[in-house]
């Protein structure tokens, strides 16, 4: 889909749609609106008069023009009260809209870019935000489907709409970043629902060297021999029940000018999770092909990363394996010695995550990280004691946490932290070494990040619980039913908004 802005009178704009919005708590139309029904003979008018229009957030109703104006329909969107919009009103309202208008066979529509009568957003957050409600709510994955009946119309062409040529400097800004950001979340997508005989940690490495050559990023990746030298005996513990080669994979941004500031985020990429000997019960096994949301979340925000050139270094790590029961496989009870020196008893062979983590994490520093940022599907626990609502927060520096926290917030994306008091450590003392992988039923997702702190060190950093929010079980708003990029969005808010 092309997106485009059209600046002059709106009912001159000739498309299959306009998206107009309305909110619930205001006796009259927004000014753009009003312009349109005056052409349309107050049709819009008389249909809130008996309340068919209402402006609730999720309504929609659709008005066909017959000529009146040069668009075939209006659609008129509800976003509830007023003062309520915030940006990620408009992503979820215009990703609703295009679905439904696509399938009337819509090909090309237009939205206004409503203002300045909503406070919560401004006219570039608008553009923003209505491109990646666009784009991210009209995705499909049906690459393997000879019949693709949920594609057969597309919306080829999507314009932001107008009447102020003024803003188009604020428009073009936001329609750009907005391209960028939902091009890379739905490359995360795509990779995570990717089945795992297909993404391989060496097809992630080659994903990651497409991503380096459409970015220009400098992209580097090693297997086992090298992991063996720098002694990664966690991540390769994880990988010896499989036939599959591990990579380690490597992204570098570097910023124009002297940054000091390296930042660097690793992503969990199990390509698919069994459980190991450990093994998982059958029931939603399937789901761990998408065990490597976060190296793909990694790659992804790295692939607009080298577009949007941020002012500081940025690195992506991602450690990429299968956990398979091989016959060569790590065994409960076995005991591992990481990077950084550090023993690790193996009590279940299914918390693999943070035995990847903890080699790619030691590994990062070893290349000079002064900040890190890690994004794993890496918990249940952190699925039952958050759903999938919001991403579990955990991390060893407030004000670290605090950005990561407020760059979510302007993605749509919902963080919430958790605690890493000491006293959780006990459970993961380990008794033959020195440190164990599971820390029992209690704050399991806790436990986890506590392990993880061990490996992080002294460095700042964040890490991200995504299990409950990297995979949708149905389609809401702009996200569909399989991986949702989650993070993507949030990473390049993150590393843009640091000087
Ligand atoms: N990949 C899973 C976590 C997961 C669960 C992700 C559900 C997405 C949805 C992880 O490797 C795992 O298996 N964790 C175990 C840890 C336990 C053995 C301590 C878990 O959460 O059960
Ligand atoms: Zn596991
Ligand atoms: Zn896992």
């Amino acid at each position: 889909m092309k997106v485009e802005e059209y600046y002059g009178d709106i009912t001159g704009f000739s498309g299959d749609a306009i998206i107009v919005f309305h909110v619930e708590d205001s006796g009259r139309f927004f000014r753009t609106t009003q312009r349109i029904d005056r052409s349309l003979d107050g049709a819009l008018k008389e249909l809130a008069g008996k309340g068919e229009i209402n402006g609730k957030s999720g309504g929609r109703t659709t008005v066909h023009t017959f000529g009146k104006i040069k668009s075939y329909r209006v659609m008129v969107a509800g976003l509830g009260k007023k003062d309520a919009v915030v940006p990620e009103t408009m992503r979820s309202a215009v990703a609703e809209c295009c679905k439904a208008l696509k399938q009337t066979g819509a090909k090309k529509v237009g939205v206004t870019i409503q203002y300045p009568e909503l406070e919560g957003i401004d006219v570039q957050g608008m553009a923003q935000c209505v491109t990646e409600g666009a784009i991210l709510g009209l995705y499909v994955y049906d690459k393997y489907k000879e019949k693709k009946e949920d594609n057969k119309q597309e919306i080829a062409e999507l314009y932001l709409l107008s009447s102020d040529r003024k803003v188009k400097g604020a428009v073009s800004e936001g329609r750009e970043r907005g391209e960028i950001s939902a091009d890379a979340a739905i490359y995360a997508r795509d990779m995570v629902n990717e089945p795992a005989n297909i993404m391989t940690p060496t097809r992630m490495a080659e994903c990651a060297q497409e991503v380096a050559d459409a970015s220009g990023l400098e992209f580097d990746s090693f297997g086992r021999e090298k992991m063996e030298e720098l002694g990664m005996g966690a991540l390769l513990g994880v990988a010896r029940g499989s036939h599959q080669p591990p990579r380690l994979i490597e992204l570098s941004y570097k910023a124009p000018g002297a940054s000091k500031e390296h930042v660097f985020l690793v992503g969990k990429g199990i390509t698919f999770d069994s459980g190991g000997i450990s093994i998982k019960p059958s029931a939603g096994m399937d789901e761990m092909k998408g065990d490597m949301a976060g190296g793909a979340a990694v790659i992804s925000a790295m692939k607009a990363i080298g577009r949007l050139k941020p002012k500081v270094n940025v690195s992506g790590i991602v450690p990429a394996t299968e956990n398979m029961p091989g016959g060569s496989a790590t065994r409960p009870g076995d005991i591992l010695k990481a990077m950084n020196g550090k023993t690790i008893e193996v009590l279940n062979t299914d918390a693999e995550g943070r035995l990847i983590l903890a080699d790619a994490l030691s590994y990062a520093r070893s290349l000079g990280a002064t900040r890190m940022v890690d994004l794993a599907t890496l918990t249940g626990a952190c699925v039952v004691a958050l759903g999938t609502v919001c991403t579990g927060l955990f991390g060893n520096d407030q004000e670290l946490i605090d950005r990561v926290i407020k760059a979510g917030d302007e993605a749509g994306e919902k963080m919430w932290q958790l605690p890493l008091f000491d006293e959780y450590r006990e459970q993961i003392r380990g008794d033959f070494a020195d440190i164990k992988n599971v820390g029992g039923r209690e704050a399991g997702a806790i436990t986890a990040a506590m392990f993880l702190k061990d490996f992080a060190e002294d460095t700042p950093w964040v890490h991200l619980d995504i299990a409950g929010t990297s995979f949708a079980s149905k389609a809401k708003g702009y996200l569909q039913k399989g991986g949702t990029g989650v993070a993507v969005r949030t990473l390049i808010n993150f590393v843009l908004a640091k000087t």
